[in-house]
This record gives C-alpha cells, sequence and structure tokens, in this order.
C-alpha cells in the first residue's frame, strides 16, 4: 500500500478481532478516538492515562457500544517509577500472556517559548512524558509484545519532529526524539518477522493541545481525531504486517 493508500485506509470491519491493545492518553483528543475507534473493529483495548474519570467515560462510551470489555490502567507518565511499569507488564501478562499493540500517544505540549527562555524544569518534564516513557513502555512490554504472532508498535510523531521550529521548544526536540526512537528500534527488529515498529504524525487535529498550541485557529476548520485514524488503524491491523521503520502523515 502506498502511502496516500495508508493515509485514507479504512479497516474491514473486525480487523483488530481477538487483539489486545494499550494506548497511551486514551482518555482524550487522538487516543480517545482511537480507542473507541480499535474497541469497534474488535479490539480489547486497555485504556491508560492520567485522568481516572476520562477512561472511565471512554470506557463507559465502548461498553454501550457493544464493544469488548476494556481495562483501564490509571498512569500518570510524569510521575510513574519502576514499581508502576512492573506493575502494568505483570496485569497484561496474567489477563492476556501477550500483547498485540501499543500505542504511545499520550504527550504534553508544554510550554512554546524560546530556547533562551526555556523552563528547564518544564523542559525535562516534556522531555520526559513525551520520550522517555514511551522508551520506557517499550522497554518493559517488548518481551510481551514478543509473544504475539503479529505485534505492532506505534509512536506519535508531529510536524515539529521533522523539521524545527522556532518557539517549539522541548515539545519539538521531544518528537525528534520519537523519530529516532521509531528508527532505532525498527531496524533492532527489523529481523523479526512478527513485531513492527511504526510513526504517525496525526498533522493539524482538533483537539485540547491543538487548541492549546493555536489559541486564535477556528477549531472548525481542522479535522476531527476520528477522521484521521487511518494510519492507526492500518499499522494495527493485519492489512499493516510488513510495514515497519516508517514515519507515516496522516493528513
Ligand atoms: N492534535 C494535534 O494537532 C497533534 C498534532 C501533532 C501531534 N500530536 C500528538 O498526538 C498525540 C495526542 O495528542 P492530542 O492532540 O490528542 O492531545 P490531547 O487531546 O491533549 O490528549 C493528550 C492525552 O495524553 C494524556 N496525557 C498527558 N500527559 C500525560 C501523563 N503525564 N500521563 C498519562 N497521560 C498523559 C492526556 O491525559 P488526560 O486525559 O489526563 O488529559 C490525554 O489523554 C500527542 O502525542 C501529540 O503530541 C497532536
Amino acid at each position: 500500500m502506498d502511502s496516500q493508500q495508508i493515509t485514507h485506509y479504512e479497516p474491514p470491519p473486525g480487523s483488530l478481532q481477538d487483539r489486545v491493545i494499550l494506548i497511551t492518553g486514551a482518555g482524550a483528543g487522538i487516543g480517545r478516538a482511537l480507542a473507541k475507534a480499535s474497541a469497534g473493529l474488535g479490539a480489547t483495548v486497555i485504556l491508560l492515562g492520567r485522568t481516572v474519570s476520562h477512561l472511565e467515560s471512554v470506557y463507559d462510551e465502548i461498553c454501550a457500544a457493544g464493544g469488548h470489555m476494556p481495562a483501564i490502567f490509571p498512569l500518570d507518565l510524569e510521575r510513574a517509577v519502576g514499581a508502576d511499569y512492573d506493575r502494568l507488564s505483570a496485569a497484561i501478562e496474567e489477563q492476556w500472556g501477550r500483547l498485540d499493540g501499543l500505542v504511545n500517544n499520550a504527550g504534553i505540549l508544554g510550554a512554546r517559548t524560546p530556547i533562551e527562555h526555556h523552563d528547564v524544569a518544564q523542559w525535562q518534564r516534556v522531555l520526559h512524558v513525551n520520550l522517555t516513557a514511551p522508551f520506557i513502555l517499550c522497554r518493559c512490554l517488548l518481551p510481551l509484545l514478543l509473544k504475539s504472532k503479529d505485534a505492532s508498535v506505534i509512536f506519535t510523531s508531529s510536524g515539529v519532529g521533522r523539521r524545527g521550529k522556532a518557539y517549539w521548544g522541548a515539545y519539538a526536540v521531544s518528537k525528534f526524539g520519537v523519530e529516532g526512537l521509531n528508527q532505532v528500534l525498527a531496524d533492532e527488529l527489523a529481523g523479526k518477522a512478527g513485531i513492527r515498529v511504526n510513526a504517525v504524525n496525526p498533522g493539524a487535529t482538533r483537539t485540547a493541545m491543538r487548541a492549546e498550541a493555536y489559541p486564535a485557529e477556528d477549531p472548525a476548520r481542522l479535522k476531527t481525531p476520528e477522521e484521521i485514524l487511518g494510519p492507526y488503524l492500518y499499522l494495527l491491523g493485519p492489512d499493516g504486517r510488513g510495514t515497519t521503520g516508517q514515519s507515516i502523515d496522516a493528513q
């Protein structure tokens, strides 16, 4: 499939049947839409996020729509420690014995400010949530992903992670790091048939993060999260098998 086809991909019904997929930042924005769409295609989704009430409302919507009962794993990626990650992998191991998909979607914007004035603590927070936490999740969940016959890891990139822009500070640098992590991990796993590793750049999407970055913009002119899910669903499902090491634009 070429990149245009992946961007406009429409998954066949049931294409994620019986797959176990962990989505970070599943309580809002793109992660929320992806969790609901994945459940609608038959997946069991593990909803990981910071705000329990957000995760519970996604849980309720998935159940009301007749999807497989999801799992909720509240975790603040800014504060999580080794024992939290151990608890996560142990819970997945015990319940399913494998993981078929890991979507590293949670992210924060941080301050849009010149490097000269960038707050150091905030720099570290953004780098930690956007880049280091996905690394830790991959590191601790890889054994479970490798137990799947057909696993998919997705990182979330951004346009400013490919071409740096003034005042995008830690956020842009974190996304450059995500692109690097994607390439390194994909290369390391290239010889393994049962796992693929890719990044998706959602492009401008109508979410709280986008509104924070562009407060003067009319959100009605932007695609909704539901409208940009094609590449995610392609990479998570059987049609994405064999695609690895790519960084794909959702728009
Ligand atoms: N929207 C765009 O235009 C756009 C463009 C390019 C890239 N992206 C990327 O797409 C991804 C999703 O962004 P979005 O626009 O959907 O953002 P969003 O609406 O702000 O949602 C972000 C999600 O991440 C979660 N999160 C933030 N910090 C967390 C933490 N410390 N621990 C756990 N979860 C945390 C939030 O949890 P809560 O439920 O607690 O808020 C929320 O569910 C991000 O990686 C972003 O960089 C977005």
